[in-house]
């Protein structure tokens, strides 16, 4: 009786371990923190002297990705693949909104498509990043999710799966958006 169980401990230690060998780490990624929205991000980052990101993301046209799923243009667009609203279709919202590039089901719950693509597309889902003490140790960030992009992370999105793809080019486009922490 004894012998049994603990073999049968052992047998569920030996699943779980091969689950959490293979398990993608995107996906353990996405599920381990939860998003918060930009408006939090804000409370910090729109001072000047801070480099006012948020403002600049809010004049960017990532800002703007759902209203622009709401054009006569989109519609079109979603018509050749079969969709008939853009602005509540998946297959739109996966690159046009945050959490849905994660995960569905986090979507309405943690972070309104509304937003677009906002802060935590790219910089990763932040409730357990943003405390003051926490962000200005970019290691200690980093291991609670904090994200520091790169040009992959662009790709994610800017790659010939959107239906208006033409080309990237990293630097030219980095330009558009940049949103430097003033030096001094
Ligand atoms: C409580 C204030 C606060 C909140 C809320 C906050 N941040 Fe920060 N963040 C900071 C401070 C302070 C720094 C350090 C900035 C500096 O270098 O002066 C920082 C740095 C960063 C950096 C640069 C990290 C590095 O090491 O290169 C990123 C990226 C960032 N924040 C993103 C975010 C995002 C995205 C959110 C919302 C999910 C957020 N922050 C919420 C205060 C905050
Ligand atoms: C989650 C998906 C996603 C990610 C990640 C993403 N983008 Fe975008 N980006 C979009 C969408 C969607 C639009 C179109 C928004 C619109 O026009 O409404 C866009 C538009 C843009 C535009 C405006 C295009 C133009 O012609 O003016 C620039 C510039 C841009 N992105 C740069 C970047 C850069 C640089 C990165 C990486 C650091 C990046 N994006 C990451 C989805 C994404
Ligand atoms: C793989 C990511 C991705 C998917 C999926 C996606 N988009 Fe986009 N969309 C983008 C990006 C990135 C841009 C910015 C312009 C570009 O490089 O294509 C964009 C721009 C647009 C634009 C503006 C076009 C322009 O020339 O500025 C429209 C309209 C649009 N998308 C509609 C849609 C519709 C409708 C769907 C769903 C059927 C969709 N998109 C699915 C990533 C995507
Ligand atoms: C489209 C992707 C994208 C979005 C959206 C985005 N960022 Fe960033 N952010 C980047 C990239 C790329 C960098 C540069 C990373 C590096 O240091 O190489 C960056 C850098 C930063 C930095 C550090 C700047 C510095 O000079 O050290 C801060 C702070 C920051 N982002 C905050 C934010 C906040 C807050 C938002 C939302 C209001 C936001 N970001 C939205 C891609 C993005």
């Amino acid at each position: 009786m004894k012998e049994k169980l603990y073999f049968g401990w052992m047998q569920g230690f030996i699943v779980l371990t091969v689950f959490l060998w293979f398990a993608p780490p995107a996906m353990a990624e996405s599920f381990a923190h939860e998003f918060i929205g930009a408006k939090k991000c804000s409370i910090c980052h729109k001072k000047p002297e801070q480099g006012d990101q948020y403002g600049i993301w809010l004049n960017s046209k990532h800002a703007k990705a759902i209203e622009t799923l709401g054009t006569p243009e989109a519609k079109e667009a979603g018509a050749k693949l079969g969709v008939d609203d853009p602005q509540t279709s998946g297959k739109c919202l996966k690159c046009h909104s945050t959490a849905y590039g994660f995960s569905e089901e986090m979507v309405t719950s943690f972070v309104p498509v509304e937003e677009g693509v906002s802060c935590e597309s790219c910089h990763g889902p932040g409730k357990d990043y943003m405390k003051k003490s926490v962000m200005e140790d970019q290691d200690a960030a980093i291991a609670a999710g904090l994200v520091i992009p790169n040009e992959a992370t662009c790709q994610k999105c800017h790659n010939p799966e959107s239906p208006s793809f033409k080309s990237f080019d990293f630097h030219e486009s980095w330009e558009k958006i940049k949103h430097p922490v003033p030096k001094g």
